[in-house]
């Protein structure tokens, strides 16, 4: 990577968000589960659409994780899961009576959580087949199987490899015990590959995993031996998230007590190697790295997210912490199992958060700010999606971006530059509606699934992140100095 490139500072600050929600600011709903028959026609012809069913459980809660929900344990006396997977066929029956759903087109099913594959293989066969009764499924589905490789014991494997479950996501994370150990995993080191293994001896090889970096404890050293072992596993598609520190977690406790150490600042060289040394090693190895933090051999992207956020059809999700989005609005389900099981057995939607109907801008804003994780906007998608140019309504933000370097105008697209690249989550932070950074009550909610990651971004004004309109920071002294300690970092390697 280019010095030059290392030394600007385009904002003030790094954002490090992991996940976008966007639009963040949502109200409570008043109206109950008739929101949606009263403000959406639907009755309309059917849609193409996504279906997200989450799972709200995992066997142990690990120690920062911003997905935990709620425990369920091995023996389940009070039949929470069978009532609750009771409760998500209905949920489904429900939607699918109506024509816009019921006659649409199902692209693409993501079992997710929580820990999706946490559920007894009995009640995994039960949504299964309840997706491909209530729906019609496209010919060309893929249906992603999210969890952990702890839950998979042989009959399990059984089931889902020869069910039309035909992908799966693992939570990896490391291949080592002891930053297992440390984050609070649910699974031994080597419950990874042998569950892998086990999968690809039986035909299903679409496998994808996650991995995290700088978690307490990691080193370089480790970092490259866990992308080396996956590299021997040979698995399609993996993911690197920065491991983070949420508020209030277990991990942020044990940290504050000095009783684990703290992460390091991914400002540091260190972290900043990793990154460097899984996206080299990942090309080596005949990855690309198709969308930010995102790498597939060739044929192997994440449909589930292509569907949503490059192709920007709607998205049916149900279960309890899950938002949907379709006909202009994005509707939440508050994180309360009970409540949700309750509110099926009545035959009533739980729809607790929502937006008020989306202008035509911020359609558009969210659209940009999903399709910027895959690095470019086509001006032609963008034209038959929206009826009008990108260039012009967005022609403030565009030029911001060029004169500060992050982006250029081919003729097809705007591109990030090198320089975007590192500093994505700014750019697209960007494309938020100013009017986020005014609404500090929905922000406050607290059971609404994932509010504290916006709650972070919503702390601090939007100046602290974009910087004024026309400022470019640049310390050249401060950071030729780490450039040339990274090259050394580098020579050494
Ligand atoms: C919803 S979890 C699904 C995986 C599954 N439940 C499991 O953990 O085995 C999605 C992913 O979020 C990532 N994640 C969890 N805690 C995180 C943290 N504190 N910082 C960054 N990423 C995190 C992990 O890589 C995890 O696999
Ligand atoms: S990382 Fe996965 S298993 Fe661990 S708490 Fe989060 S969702 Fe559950």
């Amino acid at each position: 990577m280019n010095a030059d490139v290392l030394s600007q500072k385009p904002y003030p600050n790094k954002c490090y968000l992991p996940f976008i929600l966007y639009p963040p600011g949502m109200h409570r709903n008043t109206e109950g589960g008739n929101f949606v028959t009263t403000n959406i026609d639907m009755e309309q012809p059917g849609v193409d659409f996504t279906l997200y069913i989450g799972v709200p459980f995992c066997r142990t809660r690990c120690k920062s994780c911003p997905y935990f929900v709620s425990l369920l344990p091995e023996n389940d006396k009070h039949n929470r899961e069978d009532d609750y997977v009771d409760a998500l066929l209905m949920d489904m029956k429900k939607w699918s009576s109506y024509r816009k759903f019921g006659e649409g087109t199902l692209k693409n099913i993501y079992i997710g959580g929580g820990t999706g594959s946490v559920l007894k293989t009995a009640n995994l066969k039960r949504i299964v087949d309840a997706v491909f009764e209530n729906f019609n499924v496209d010919a060309d589905y893929e249906f992603t199987l999210e969890g952990n490789a702890r839950d998979y014991d042989d009959e399990k494997i059984e089931y889902v490899s020869h069910s039309q479950i035909n992908r799966l996501s693992l939570g990896v994370q490391s291949f080592n015990p002891e930053i297992l150990s440390v984050i609070g995993s649910p699974h031994a080191a080597v419950d990874s590959a042998r569950v892998i293994r086990a999968f690809q001896a039986k035909g299903l090889t679409n496998i994808q995993m996650d991995l995290m970096y700088n978690m307490p404890g990691h080193t370089l050293e480790i970092w490259k031996s866990d992308l080396k072992i996956l590299n021997e596993l040979n698995v399609p598609h993996f993911t690197i998230y920065l491991y983070r520190i949420h508020n209030e977690t277990p991990q942020h406790k044990l940290i504050s007590k000095g009783k684990v150490a703290a992460p390091e600042n991914p400002e540091t060289i260190m972290v900043k190697a990793m990154y460097r040394e899984a996206k080299q090693m990942a090309e080596d190895m005949g990855y690309t790295m198709y969308m930010v933090d995102h790498f597939c051999k060739p044929g192997y992207e994440n449909m589930y997210n292509h569907w949503n956020w490059k192709v920007y059809i709607d998205t049916l999700a149900i279960g309890p912490g899950s938002y949907s989005y379709f006909d202009g609005f994005r509707l939440g389900t508050e994180s309360d199992i009970e409540k949700y099981i309750e509110h099926a057995r009545r035959d009533e939607f739980l729809i607790s958060s929502i937006t008020d109907k989306m202008s035509p801008r911020v359609q558009r804003e969210r659209y940009v700010v999903f399709a910027l994780l895959y690095y470019a906007i086509e001006y032609a998608f963008y034209e038959s999606k929206f009826g009008t140019s990108f260039l012009d309504d967005f022609a403030d933000e565009v030029a911001r971006l060029e004169r500060k370097g992050l982006v250029t105008l081919e003729h097809d697209r705007m591109q990030l530059t090198e320089l975007g690249l590192i500093w994505h989550t700014n750019v697209i932070l960007e494309f938020f509606n100013p009017a986020f950074w005014g609404d500090t009550s929905s922000l406050s909610e607290k059971n609404w699934s994932l509010n504290g990651v916006m709650v972070e971004v919503g702390a601090h004004e939007r100046s602290y992140w974009l910087g004024g309109e026309d400022q470019t920071f640049f310390h050249p002294l401060i950071e030729i100095a780490q450039v040339s300690e990274e090259k050394d970092l580098e020579n050494v390697q």
